[in-house]
């Protein structure tokens, strides 16, 4: 894992947009991000931590263009949208490569911490991470096309991509996030 601001400059999302500027883990805490390194070999350690945040159900996605067909340029896109979702998003890199893109909105919060810019987390095998709910976020994958990822949930996830707007930023579960920046900051 690796974070860093996004460098903003025109160009194929695919590419790292390494503005050179880091991003230390405990600012991604404070955004409400988990992040953890879970070897490959260790899985006790992914179902210690299954169990311990109650997710009962896994599966695997490969993105790429062979597993995804004629659909995958047109996923990408999509993944690349600001968009939220009303569950967590909990992936388990196990092969491959990936950035996702959150917003610091912090400065939302208490008007003086938090850039509104983006910060690329580059994700590869044997990162997890867990995004909370209502935090807009988006994915590009790296420039070999494929990325291998164990997505953890629990009965039935709201994963559904909801579009940034006027009225999602008004929406209860981007409240409920906003609202809990504000007791970690
Ligand atoms: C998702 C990632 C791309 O929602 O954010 O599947
Ligand atoms: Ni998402």
């Amino acid at each position: 894992m690796r974070a860093y601001l996004y460098d903003n400059i025109e160009g194929d999302q695919r590419l790292p947009h390494d503005s050179g500027v880091p991003i230390t883990p405990s600012t991604l805490e404070s955004l409400g991000i988990f992040i953890q390194h879970i070897p490959l070999s260790d899985l006790p350690a992914l179902n210690a931590l299954a169990s311990s945040r109650a997710y009962n159900n896994r599966d695997e996605i490969t993105v790429s263009p062979e597993s995804m067909g004629p659909a995958y340029e047109g996923k990408m896109k999509t993944f690349f949208k600001e968009h939220l979702h009303q569950d967590e998003e909990i992936r388990w890199i196990v092969d491959g490569k990936g950035y996702f893109d959150v917003k610091d909105d912090r400065a939302l919060v208490d008007g003086t911490q938090g850039s509104g810019q983006w910060i690329r987390i580059e994700l590869s095998k044997g990162d997890l991470m867990v995004l909370p709910a209502g935090i807009y976020h988006r994915f590009a994958i790296a420039e070999t096309n494929y990325i291998k990822a164990v997505r953890l949930f629990k009965d039935k996830p709201q994963w559904t991509h909801i579009s940034r707007s006027q009225e999602v930023d008004k929406s209860d579960h981007r409240k409920a996030y906003l609202q809990s920046l504000g007791t970690a900051v």
